[in-house]
């Protein structure tokens, strides 16, 4: 018989409410045991909702729920002391990304799991798409890569609002938060570069006060001679998101649920498509994690895989710091 795990949601905000909560209806391996937020009114809403125990203290839910894993869904600044919770009550973790805020927070982080023998897997959906693993397939057809140009953007109304205008809270402002997925794929595809040059700018709304960047251009360079760069803005409609690489047989892109190979004329060679393109993705997550923590499948995204990430925000942010560029490879911790 499949008895389902036990699942704690830990922060009721947008992605809880948005992805998890509708992914833990659907999924098949796991089911909501308790929820947990700081704000009592939310937690009230959705413990009602869904008919489950509710907290405003984590460990208050881990001691009375005991749950077999926890999805912790919190601002940046939170995240470290819920999953340290966590590891101390031997509870299993599916943390939204980022993994952390920085790389000394990344490698306490990665110790503490281990030492605790806890599964940590970060939401980084693209690893859990069809279509991104078979990118990185077709990516030998094109020879060695010359060039990348990746481009993630959006519109939000207010780049100020809340945690995310706060570069402190945030640990930086768009590039640490939506930028994180297109330096995953970065890493993933072509591994951390030897170079990295970054412009920010806080100035998409004038009229309001916030110091997380809402756009941000990092330069990248790569001892093999690949360099190009990475634009990302939640302060530029219309929607965008692409990873382009380049070789001497074509490019290879990568958008939003789609992969195209073309020749070095810009014809299309194969191209692959899943339609629709984002059916649940946490749902595929927490069946994937629960299938982790039964020892049925690999971890594709553990502490391990996300050292590079922060030592590639560490990198970009210092080069904004000093104007000067910086090698991501010094801080890996
Ligand atoms: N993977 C994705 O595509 C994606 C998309 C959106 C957000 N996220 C990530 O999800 C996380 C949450 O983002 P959000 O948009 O839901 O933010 P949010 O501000 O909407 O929600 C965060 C919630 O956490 C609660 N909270 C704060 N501190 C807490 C604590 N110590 N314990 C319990 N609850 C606490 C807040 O009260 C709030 O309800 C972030 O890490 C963000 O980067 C990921």
């Amino acid at each position: 018989m499949n008895v389902r795990k036990r699942a704690a949601m830990v922060g009721l905000g947008g992605q809880a409410t948005g992805d998890h909560l509708p992914g833990l209806a659907q999924c098949h391996l796991a089911e909501l045991a308790g929820v947990c937020d700081i704000d009592a009114g939310r937690v009230a809403a959705v413990a009602d909702a869904h008919r489950v125990p509710g907290f405003t203290d984590v460990e208050q839910l881990l001691r009375e729920v005991r749950p077999d894993f926890a999805i912790v869904a919190v601002p940046h600044h939170a995240g470290q002391k819920v999953v340290a919770s966590c590891a101390e009550a031997g509870v299993h973790v599916m943390k939204e990304k980022p993994f952390a805020t920085d790389p000394h927070e990344a490698a306490e982080l990665a110790t503490l799991c281990d030492k605790a023998c806890i599964e940590l897997m970060v939401t980084v959906q693209r690893r859990f798409h069809p279509v991104y693993p078979a990118a990185l397939g077709l990516l030998e057809q094109i020879g060695a890569p010359y060039l990348v140009e990746g481009r993630y953007t959006f519109r939000c109304p207010d780049p100020a609002a809340g945690w995310r205008g706060r570069a402190k809270l945030a640990g930086g402002g768009c590039l640490a938060d939506m930028g994180y997925h297109l330096i995953d794929l970065l890493v993933w595809y072509l591994g951390l570069p030897d170079r990295v040059l970054a412009t920010v700018s806080a100035a998409a709304a004038p009229e309001a006060e916030y110091d997380a960047e809402d756009t941000a251009l990092v330069h990248l360079a790569y001892d093999s001679g690949l360099y190009g760069s990475l634009l990302v803005s939640r302060s530029a409609g219309p929607k965008t998101e692409r990873l382009a690489i380049t070789g001497p047989h074509g490019t290879l892109a990568v958008e939003r649920g789609a992969v195209r190979l073309t020749d070095p004329a810009g014809q299309v060679v194969e191209s692959l498509v899943r339609e629709p393109a984002w059916p649940c993705p946490s749902a595929v997550l927490i069946d994937r994690f629960c299938r982790v923590l039964d020892g049925s499948a690999a971890n594709p995204s553990g502490p391990a895989e996300h050292l590079p990430h922060a030592a590639f925000l560490a990198a970009a942010y210092a080069s904004v710091a000093t104007n000067r560029p910086a090698d991501p490879k010094e801080f890996l911790a």
